[in-house]
């Protein structure tokens, strides 16, 4: 039955899901290597992964988990960002796990917050995600709006990467990063639901109870562009890693 093969993972708190996922991603890194070819991961920025970025640094330091075989792709960048910026997803994905592991530089992808020309760049985003053969898992995190990536209400089920407008919720929840709501970019780029769809295995991480109504929305809710998280109910390999707050509304 559509709607309903997505799995809901409910966690005694948010490090016990981070340190599940990571163990999982360990393993599926080895599995892919141990295939012939690279891992390739899609990765996401926010406050909700970052215990897993600190575990799988753990994991590289202290139990041998290797990057040298990793290719990634970032889901999104804020538009008009040079990377420098301290709040460009760059600067995040380097701070809090590329600084800190065996990747090589030329297999990190994250889209570009000063392309030369946005329509360009997104057509050689999605065509590098084809060359790399795909993405075996697509890390996620959700908006208050319902966003995966920065996929916005009304973001259609087959939509690619591109140029996106965000929502004013998205742009508030940003603006003590960037110290005022006038600071906050008002685009973005963001790989499409259907980008994200095609990974071949899901997970999304949702940790507290702000994200309460939303996640109830994506998990039991109809399958609406209105909340692009809500099609993954159609993916035959998601998995929701909640803690109990975010998971308190479920019915
Ligand atoms: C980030 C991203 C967004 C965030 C979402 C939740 O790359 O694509 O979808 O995952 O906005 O953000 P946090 O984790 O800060 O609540």
């Amino acid at each position: 039955m559509p709607g309903k093969s997505s799995k809901v993972r409910i966690f005694e708190d948010r490090e016990t899901a981070c340190r599940t996922l990571a163990g999982e991603l360990a393993g599926l890194i080895a599995t892919v290597n141990a295939s012939g070819r690279d891992a390739v991961l899609g990765l996401a920025t926010g406050n909700t992964p970052v215990p897993l970025y600190r575990e799988l640094v753990r994991l590289h330091r202290e139990e041998g988990l290797s990057f040298a075989r990793v290719v990634t792709f970032n889901l999104d960048e804020y538009l008009g960002l040079p990377r420098e910026h301290p709040e460009s997803y760059w600067t995040f994905m380097h701070r809090q796990l590329f600084d800190h592991v065996d990747i090589a530089p030329e297999n990190i992808h994250i889209p570009a917050g000063q392309p030369d020309d946005v329509g360009t760049h997104c057509a050689e985003y999605e065509q590098a995600i084809r060359d790399a053969g795909g993405i075996d898992f697509q890390l996620l995190g959700i908006g208050r709006t319902g966003h995966i990536g920065f996929n916005e209400p009304g973001s259609p089920r087959d939509s690619r990467t591109r140029r996106i407008e965000l929502d004013p919720v998205t742009r508030e929840d940003a603006a003590d990063a960037f110290g005022g709501l006038d600071q906050v970019p008002t685009h973005a780029i963001t790989m499409g639901c259907g980008t994200i769809l095609e990974a071949r295995r899901l997970g999304l991480l949702a940790f507290g109870e702000r994200k309460a109504a939303i996640v109830r929305e994506a998990i039991e809710g109809p399958i609406t562009a209105e909340v692009s998280a809500s099609f993954l109910q159609e993916h035959p390999d998601a998995a929701f890693f909640l803690d109990r707050e975010a998971a308190e509304q479920l019915g």
